[in-house]
């Protein structure tokens, strides 16, 4: 074991320039604690899979450095491998052994003895709750069954350092909840664990810190809260009644330069010059309260984004809708992961693919 006070995983300076140049990592610094569930935050090609790579010792990194468990992975990879389980993005089992056996084979390349063998294939399987299919090949099993397999696999040799690349995707959004029900309860038993993501609402939910990867560098990283803490507003999604919508337009269009480049009056609610139409008259109305810059398009409305919302909003309303702005519809919401995102890169990490199922298939 490594002693309490060493970073259970630090990387400094961590580069990976692939052959024909990509660099995939450029500079990764960060550490975790023991016991931390620390996550790899970012979208496809950030180069969370890289790093997983090399802190597992599969991957040569170009500069800098990288120790698990106190150990160095360029040096000591044996001992590295010793300490560490390893789940990676697509799990890769043999569709022809049944669920035990693959945890057999595990455990003999771990050089385990035959009892403990035995011992921790009948526990894991109980836990991950494979029991009752332990003796069907996992040819037969569904991706979320094949996920939990994966999992118990990595967890066979009680590894002091839990890493895990992806471990949700392609679930469903049922399997995907049950899985984190898994790792958290994993994570209470004191195991260290590093995983991947590009889904926010894992990160959210699991990480008790993370780091916010993107094109191989470490944007942000802090705690969940903090992150979306530091954004410091809320956002506020203002639907806007057609027929205002249409007015916010055409005052615009009378007086202070909204576009009429000749689409017409009903495409120009439609389209472009309207959503800007509403943005430049919610942000006239709402001036000396709410910052120009905080007010943004949306479909069908406009975005505030407003410190204390809660408190903000009756304010906001009585001020918009005593100018005759018609607000038909309100949402709040409290800064998201992708906020913080947005925020430091500019960008939106997609976040539709976590609502689409992929169905696993062998
Ligand atoms: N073997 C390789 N040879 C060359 N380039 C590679 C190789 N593997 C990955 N890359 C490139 O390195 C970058 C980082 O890839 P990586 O797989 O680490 O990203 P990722 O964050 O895991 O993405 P995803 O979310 O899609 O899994 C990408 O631009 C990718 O195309
Ligand atoms: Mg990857």
């Amino acid at each position: 074991m490594a002693p309490a006070n060493m970073p259970a995983i630090e990387t400094a300076g961590l580069v990976k320039v692939y052959k024909g140049g990509v660099r995939a990592l450029d500079g990764i610094t960060f550490q975790m604690s023991p016991g931390e569930l620390f996550g790899l935050l970012g979208p496809n090609g950030a180069g969370k899979t890289t790093a997983i790579r090399i802190l597992a010792t599969l991957l040569v990194m170009t500069e800098g450095s990288a120790r698990v468990a106190g150990l160095d992975v360029s040096s000591k990879p044996r001992e590295v491998r010793e300490r560490l389980g390893l789940a990676m993005q697509t799990p890769s089992l043999d569709a022809f052994s049944t669920g035990r056996e693959t945890l057999e084979l595990a455990g003999r390349l771990h050089r385990m003895p035959s009892a403990s063998i035995k011992r921790r294939a009948d526990e894991l399987l109980e836990l991950m709750g494979l029991a009752s299919v332990a003796k069907k090949l996992t040819g037969t099993y569904s991706g979320g069954m094949k996920r939990r397999l994966d999992l118990a696999s990595a967890l066979m040799h009680c590894p002091e350092v839990l890493i895990l690349d992806e471990p949700t995707e392609g679930l469903d959004p049922q399997s995907r909840v049950a899985l984190w029900d898994e790792l958290e309860r994993i994570s209470r038993t004191g195991t260290t664990m590093l995983l991947t993501t590009h889904y926010m609402e894992e990160a959210d939910r699991l990480c008790t810190r993370l780091a916010i990867i993107d094109n191989g560098q470490i944007v942000v990283e802090g705690r969940p809260d903090e992150l979306k803490r530091s954004i410091g507003a809320d956002t506020v999604v203002l639907q806007l009644a057609p027929d205002q919508r249409a007015a916010a337009t055409q005052r615009l269009g009378d007086g202070n330069g909204g576009r009429s480049d000749g689409d017409g009056p009903t495409g120009a609610i439609e389209r472009g010059p309207s959503a800007d139409g509403q943005v430049v008259e919610v942000r006239r109305l709402l001036e000396g309260i709410v910052a120009a810059d905080a007010v943004a398009a949306h479909p069908g409305g406009v975005t505030l984004s407003v410190p204390n919302a809660g408190t903000a909003v009756p304010d906001l309303l009585r001020r918009l809708e005593s100018d005759g702005l018609r607000v038909s519809g309100l949402q709040m919401r409290q800064p998201s992961l992708d906020d913080v995102f947005l925020k430091y890169t500019g960008r939106r990490i997609r976040e539709e693919a976590a609502d689409q199922p992929i169905l696993l298939g062998w």
